[in-house]
């Protein structure tokens, strides 16, 4: 049977009064941290100072030019961290709880990262999995993992870079509580760990290239994992291309015991509807030039031009990003305080920087379309507009109060009226499929969430409060919006003011 994306999508949506749900089995509940029993972790070194550069900056950093020094351990140690570590400790049930520096839906946290090393000082050559709740890495095969998979990845064959980041994810972890819709939030998440890792490539000024196109069986393979509870959803290589090396690989353990490390609980209901998915969604077409723009295909009439934004003269910026990384968490109390224009224009650049580095010319990759809701925006009048991040510029596409409507269609998760807008990322599914191949159902969910991050760190810089919404009646969203009946909402983001900024008269 062959799973079209938008059936998926379609067969995962919310309606209200039904949401399909089902009471929470604390006896199978996922463990939240990896890990391979027998196998030694070898601690990353303490990290003693991050970048101070403001986001502003590193969001249109640029690597440094060609004769970058050896990397050592040290470089990776801060990527790391700044990729994903443990931000808060709270207690839930007299159990210890952890949240990090990535946004997941439900706290499920169903992503991993593993990272394949060549030639990194003080690192044996290997392949390891990074576990975030001890900051150290565990080795599961030695020598040049990347020889090992010459010609699954769309970038230069022979190639073994420095440093492979392979972003996985596990079904299950999700699934437990949302069942078949869990593969939206198993790409959405994942995608906000592929934007934190992205910016730390940047801000350590190291180039790199992020693809979700590659081998899946060759990949997974080469990670050990079983393909059946954890797959790889986005790779991305960094520090240059060096020539391959033809070290012999070995594993540390049977590949059997390692790829039973992706078991997370002792009895598992996992969801054969979204293995079949992301089977259906290994496939990929090449679309044809000019890379169609999404925000054609929505079926929206605009009831106005397209207006370029004005450039911002600095972000107000409070903190570096790295202060960010560390601080952003999601905020509910928001308060239905006017956004300065200065705050938006810096917001909406954001966007504008992610959604450029994505169409460098390497790897043309689907991105879901830009809209925003606005509710209170200084100079922009309430109402629904899409926004054009290849020329900077907002249409109009329906006046009036729709934040209220559109909390209403977040299963009335109320706090979201009081947001300053919500970001939406949609897309016309049939469209997708036929341009970019199913494959392309991965490229708008994991960019959906990338963007999702950037707002997130973007927010917490300027000091505003942030939250994703996964959580939405889906046609109630859609007929929100005007959308034509192959287009949906993938994505919210709510940004705002929160309490203690307006207390602070607005700082
Ligand atoms: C894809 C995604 C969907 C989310 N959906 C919701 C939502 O519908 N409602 C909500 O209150 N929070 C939502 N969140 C926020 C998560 O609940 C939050 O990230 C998680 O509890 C961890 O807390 P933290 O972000 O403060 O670290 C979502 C986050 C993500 C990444």
């Amino acid at each position: 049977m062959t799973i079209r994306i938008e059936e998926y999508h379609r067969q995962t949506r919310y309606a209200r009064y039904d949401l399909g749900g089902r009471g929470l089995d604390l006896g199978t509940q996922p463990k939240v941290f990896k890990t391979y029993p027998g196998l030694a972790n070898v601690p990353l070194p303490p990290v003693l100072a991050h970048p101070e550069d403001a986001l502003s900056s590193v969001i249109h950093q640029c690597a440094a030019s060609e004769g970058t020094s050896r990397l050592a351990v040290d470089c990776l140690a801060q990527i790391i961290l700044l990729t994903h570590c443990l931000t808060a400790k709270a207690r839930y049930g007299g159990e210890e709880f952890y949240y990090r520096s990535v946004a997941s839906a439900g706290a499920l946290y169903p992503f991993e990262l593993y990272v394949g090393v060549r030639g990194v000082e003080g690192l044996a050559d290997g392949l390891y999995h990074h576990s975030v709740e001890l900051h150290a890495l565990t080795l599961l095969r030695q020598g040049d993992v990347a020889a090992t998979l010459i010609g699954a990845f769309p970038w230069g064959p022979g190639t073994s870079p420095p440093l492979i980041f392979f972003l996985t994810s596990i079904f299950y972890r999700s699934s437990w509580k949302y069942r078949d819709r869990a593969y939206r939030y198993d790409l959405l998440d994942t995608g906000h760990l592929a934007e934190n890792l992205c910016l730390a490539l940047q801000a350590l000024r190291l180039p790199y290239t992020l693809s979700y196109d590659f081998d899946d069986n060759k990949v997974n393979e080469a990670l050990c994992v079983d393909p059946d509870r954890e797959v790889c959803l986005a790779v991305a290589s960094a520090g240059g291309a060096n020539t391959r090396a033809n070290d012999a690989v070995t594993l540390s353990e049977s590949a059997a015991e390692l790829r039973d490390a992706s078991r997370v609980a002792v009895r598992e209901a996992g969801s054969p509807f979204i293995k079949e998915t992301h089977i259906a969604t290994s496939k990929k077409e090449q679309p044809s030039e000019p890379l169609p723009k999404m925000l054609d295909h929505l079926g929206l009439k605009m009831e106005g031009a397209f207006e370029k934004l004005p450039p911002s003269k600095s972000w107000p910026e409070v903190m570096s990003y790295a202060q960010a990384v560390f601080k952003r968490r999601s905020n509910r109390n928001f308060v239905p305080t006017e956004l300065p224009a200065r705050y938006f224009v810096s917001l909406m650049e954001l966007i504008v920087a992610v959604h450029k580095r994505d169409h460098e010319p390497e790897v043309p990759q689907a991105t879901p379309a830009v809209g925003v809701i606005v509710g209170s925006v200084q100079d922009v009048d309430p109402g629904f507009y899409l926004f054009d991040p290849t020329e900077n510029s907002l249409g109009l596409v329906s006046a009036g109060p729709l934040i209220e409507v559109s909390a209403h269609a977040c299963l009335d998760q109320q706090w979201l009226r009081n947001c300053a807008l919500h970001f939406l990322f949609l897309a016309n599914l049939e469209h997708l499929e036929k341009t970019y191949g199913p494959r392309g159902y991965r490229h708008v969910m994991l960019t959906a969430g990338r963007l999702g991050q950037a707002i997130y760190l973007g927010a917490t810089a300027m000091r505003l409060g942030c939250c994703g919404i996964g959580a939405f009646y889906d046609d109630e969203a859609a007929r929100m919006l005007g959308l034509n009946e192959h287009s949906y909402l993938l994505y919210l983001v709510g940004v705002g003011p929160l309490r203690k900024w307006a207390e602070r008269g607005g700082q």
